[in-house]
Order: C-alpha cells, then structure tokens, then sequence
C-alpha cells in the first residue's frame, strides 16, 4: 500500500484536506497526518483522525511521539509528503529551511517527494516573497498543484485557492506512479499505464506585429485538468498549451506554443499517440501578412485593415491522420445554442470519435469558470454529465478514455 505524511497548515481550505483524504483513502492510500498549530484552527486532530483511522501528529516535542515515531522516521516512512493546504508561512519556511515545528521539521528531514498545493490569499501569492520562495522550492524540485483561480473567502479574486481535492488526488496518483512507488497498487488505478495521451490546451495567439496579436479568453484550465487526470491514471501524457497563466500540470511532458501552426507541428511531433484530446481553444484565423515591424498610427488617422487567413485545424488534422491516427480522438465543442445539434455535426465534419459539449453562454458562467456542465456525444449517443468542477469532469472523462482504450484493444 502506497502511503502519504499528509501536513495540513493554516488557512479557510484546510477543511478540503478532509475531502482529500476521504479521496485518498478509496484510492487504497494509506494517510499520516501532521497538522500544524494554524491548521488545528480549521480542522480538529479528531477528524483527520477519524478519516485517516491513524493517530494525527502535531508536536514536535511529545516524548511519547518521539517514543512511537522520531520525526525523522516519520518524514521517511510515506512514499510522498503532500502540503495541502500550503499556507505562504509553511512555503516561506520550506524555501528557507526554518525547522521551527513538526511540519517544517519533517518537511526539511524527508527524503522523499514532496507535493504543495498552495492556497492563500491573491496578494500573498503574487507577493514576491512568495513568488522567490515558489521558484526556490520548484528549482528544488518540489512538485506543485494549483492554487487555482477564483473568487476568495477574502472576498478579492484571483489565483490562491486551493485546488480542488480531485485535482491534489490526481498529482498524487501521478506522483506515486511516476517516481514509480505505487508498488502495490491494484493496476486498476493505473489503467492507461503504457499509453501516450496527447492533449492541447488554452488560447493560441496569432501575432499581427512584433508586440501586437489576436487571442481569446481561454484559460488551459479544462485541458490542464485533463492531462493531470490522464497521467494520474498512468498514461505518459504530452501536453501541447498556448499560453496560459495555471500552472503545469504535474506528471506531464508541457510543450509551450503560441500559434496555431506551432502547436499543430507540436501535436505532429508528438505522434505517434493512443488518445489525443483537443481541448485547446485555438484561434480560427490569423493574420495573412504579419508585419516584421511594429505598425505605426497613420498622421492621418487611419486605422490600418486586416486580413485573416484561416488556420490548421489541428482536431481534424488528427482525426484524419492515416495510419497514424491516435486510436481514440477527442474534441470540444462551446457552443452558445443547439448545442447538441452542433456538437453532434462537428463530431461528424471532423471526424474525431467523441465530442465533449457544452453550453458557453455568459450566463452559464462556465467559460472561465470552476465548474462545467458537459454532455459526451459519442457514435453511439448523448450522455448528459452533471454540473461538476473541472476536475472531476477532467477524471471522469480520463476515466472513460481508459475503458475506451481497453474495449478497443480487445477487439483489435
Ligand atoms: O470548430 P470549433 O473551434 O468549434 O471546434 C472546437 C474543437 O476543435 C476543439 O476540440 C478545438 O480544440 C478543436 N480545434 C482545433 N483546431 C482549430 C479549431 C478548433 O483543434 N483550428
């Protein structure tokens, strides 16, 4: 049994720790706790108790812990340390090597991998404090996920929330199997181990000068999630992304482009692949002659005329690949009505296998959003999937790909 020293710090998120360890647990994971004197003021030591069914470490000084467990045992005996929620204190202390409680003692002691999962507030994450102490520890090789974007308890708004517990759950997934600790793991928690997955994500920005260019507003959040949700199920996945602000998706190769035809030669490269997923929003069009120097105003005012030529569409490229084709080919369709009937023509004028849907109109407040509300159309019908944070959207289609995957293996 794969095994977590889970340390929860301070903050108004460390109640999803709880959801996290309920998570972990049906994973088969087994979960050591360590909560810090912040964090015991958002959780009680009885219910991390209670879920992890273990006894929940706090001092560093109780010389009956210290008879059970020494901290340097403890930092050792998980095959994975997982901050979460990572307070800016426990980052801070982590970047500079402070050792003044259990948490940041085991932390500095351990010789294991490490995960954080931020969260805290906006101005604190982007505080350069935080910002050198995320690079310190990242240069180190502590692995990241999230925080995400989104409104505050704080009420301000930004990045700093913790990412959802789904999301913690599939870096730990892909933690334990990459740096190959998952030794007794059912293989059913790594269903596509042995397949490359291939997934694009965010905006692609097609440049009309040296510093001018066309984008749109995607965030890479749903494409992110999905490639996290592949590699924690065990797939080898290449992540081709325009620019985004989310961070990396742990467990991922990340190839970063700005135009659609890079990201198309990116995808090319990337062949051969068992699945590819077009999550990415590319930009249907772009400038037809890019001017080398910057565009000046005209003294009399004129604006200067554009003209677009269309791009590559990369789902369809891929959908049409010959021989090469991925076995399973998916895409997205945002639409803002008929949203089945255009997602079922576009599975079909594409020719990619599924097709993800959904319905972007502003009052959805899906684009952007936490949560997305989808319907899988496949060959075989509609599926309406229930308003679901991106995360376990990103898991349950993971999860579909690999039995996909599977079903079409046996009947090759
Ligand atoms: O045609 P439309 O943009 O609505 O199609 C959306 C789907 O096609 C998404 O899966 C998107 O990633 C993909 N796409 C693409 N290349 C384009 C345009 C869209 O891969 N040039």
């Amino acid at each position: 049994m794969s095994r977590i020293l889970l340390i929860v710090s301070g903050g108004i998120a460390a109640y999803k720790a709880l959801e996290l360890v309920r998570l972990l647990r049906r994973d088969g994971v087994g979960v050591t706790s360590v909560l810090t004197d912040g964090g015991a003021q958002f959780v009680t030591p009885l219910s991390l108790q209670a879920l992890t069914e273990e006894k929940v470490y706090s001092s560093l000084w109780s010389l009956t812990d210290e008879s059970e467990m020494g901290h340097i045992q403890l930092s050792r005996a998980a095959d994975l340390l997982v901050v979460a929620p990572a307070s800016a204190n426990i980052l801070a202390k982590m970047a500079a090597g402070l050792t003044d409680d259990l948490a940041s003692t085991v932390l500095l002691a351990t010789d294991k991998p490490v995960l954080v999962a931020p969260a805290m507030n906006v101005r604190m994450w982007t505080h350069p404090a935080t910002v050198a102490a995320m690079a310190t520890l990242r240069g180190r090789g502590v692995h990241v996920v999230g925080p995400e974007e989104g409104a505050m308890a704080c009420n301000e708004y930004g990045f700093g929330r913790l990412a959802e517990p789904a999301a913690i759950q599939a870096a730990i997934r892909s933690l334990l199997h990459h740096a190959s600790l998952h030794h007794a793991s059912p293989a059913a928690a790594r269903p596509l181990a042995g397949r490359h997955a291939l997934v694009t994500s965010g905006p692609t920005h097609e440049p009309i000068d040296p510093v001018r260019y066309l984008a749109n507003r995607s965030s890479g959040r749903q494409g992110h999630a999905i490639a996290a949700a592949l590699a924690g199920l065990g797939a080898r996945v290449t992540l081709v992304t325009g620019p985004v602000g989310v961070p990396d998706p742990p467990g991922a190769t990340v190839h970063r482009v700005e135009t659609a035809e890079q990201m198309l030669a990116a995808c090319m490269a990337a062949f051969p692949a068992d699945v590819a997923v077009c999550a990415a929003a590319v930009a249907d069009w772009r400038v037809a002659a890019q001017s080398s120097t910057k565009i000046k105003k005209t003294p009399g005012g004129v604006p200067p005329t554009l003209t677009l030529m269309p791009n590559p569409d990369i789902l369809a490229t891929l959908a049409t690949a010959g021989p090469a084709r991925p076995r399973l080919v998916v895409g997205f369709a945002a639409e803002t009505d008929d949203v089945l009937d255009h997602a079922q023509a576009k599975r079909t004028r594409k020719g990619c296998d599924w097709i993800i849907a959904n319905d972007v109109r502003p009052e959805t407040g899906i684009m952007g959003g936490e949560l997305n509300e989808v319907y899988l159309v496949t060959a075989s019908g509609v599926e309406a999937w229930p308003r679901l944070p991106k995360s376990e959207v990103a898991g349950r289609l993971a999860q579909r790909i690999a039995e996909a995957l599977d079903v079409a293996e046996a009947l090759a």
